[in-house]
């Protein structure tokens, strides 16, 4: 087998949000297999910081840009900075999203449009701008992270379901209107992940062993678990997947059917280990 099995390898790679928890690892994984990275984020000095350290560390070509995703001049300008530096996009990976808090009844209007205008518009103009350089080339791969709670709402936070739910199906239409021009478009859904954004989440260790409980690898998710799913979604090794929706969640998803009390039924995992 060869060893760059992904071959990714000189693939342009741009990192929405790539200094988040995930984009950060995403990044930092791309840059291992010796891909192209791009960089971006609308934090610009821990972008310098991350990239500069790319280049350090695995010595590969790597590029910082500064943007806003739900700014259409600044997501243009993106797209002219690559263009200008490499020539070509080969993957683009949409991570760059919010999550705010409130219960339905106490959400204003500003906030419930602020996270789509992130989450959902953000995705769609990074994806429009980067799809007409691929539609060019006649290649490219979309990976956008969503997450399960694009299926399941998750509750009192707002529009954060809502705006997945658009990105699963921004997705598809991407798939099904650019597959011709060779280009795939795939979700990954992932769920109970330890990052900044679900920091609040794992403070209280009672908290996360509840959360634990409820899936069905009894684990929380690492942001590793999600860069593997990333580079085989961005990677040729999955050519034939498009469309497609892979939630990263250690089985939470299908767990329902396990919270029903049963009488003199299974133990449950407390008694067994
Ligand atoms: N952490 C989880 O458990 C979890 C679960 C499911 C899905 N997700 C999704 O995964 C993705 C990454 O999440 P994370 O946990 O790494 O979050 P994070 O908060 O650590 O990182 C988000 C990044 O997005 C950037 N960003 C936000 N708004 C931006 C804008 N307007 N323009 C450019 N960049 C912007 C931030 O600067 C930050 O670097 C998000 O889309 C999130 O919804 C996370």
């Amino acid at each position: 087998m060869t060893t760059d099995w992904l071959g990714l390898k000189d693939q342009v790679c741009v990192v929405t949000g790539a200094v988040g928890g995930m984009g950060t690892k995403i990044c930092g994984d791309l840059a291992a297999q010796k891909a192209t990275v791009v960089a971006l984020d609308r934090q610009a000095d821990p972008l310098n910081k991350l990239v500069n350290h790319l280049k350090d560390t695995e010595n590969v070509s790597a590029l910082d840009v500064v943007c806003d995703v739900t700014d259409e001049a600044s997501v243009q300008r993106a797209v002219a900075q690559v263009k200008a530096a490499f020539g070509r996009v080969d993957v683009v990976i949409n991570t760059a999203g919010i999550l705010k808090f409130d219960p339905l009844e106490d959400l204003d209007y500003a906030t419930w449009k602020q996270v789509l205008d992130v989450n959902l518009n953000g995705y769609y103009l990074v994806t429009h701008e980067f799809g007409k350089l691929m539609i060019a080339q006649k290649h490219g791969t979309f990976v956008h992270i969503s997450t399960v709670a694009s299926d399941i709402p998750e509750t009192y936070s707002g529009a954060y379901s809502t705006s997945k739910a658009g990105v699963n199906m921004l997705s598809k239409q991407v798939a099904a209107e650019w597959g011709m021009f060779g280009i795939r478009s795939n979700v990954l859904e992932p769920c109970l992940v330890k990052t900044p954004m679900s920091a609040a989440f794992y403070a209280d260790p009672q908290v996360e062993n509840g959360r634990k409980e409820l899936t069905a690898s009894k684990r929380i998710g690492t942001t590793q678990d999600i860069a593997n799913a990333i580079l085989f979604l961005a990677s040729d090794r999955s050519s034939y997947v498009n469309a497609a929706a892979l939630p990263i969640d250690g089985g939470f998803s299908v767990m329902m059917q396990n919270q029903i009390p049963k009488p003199g039924g299974r133990r449950g995992f407390a008694e067994t280990h």
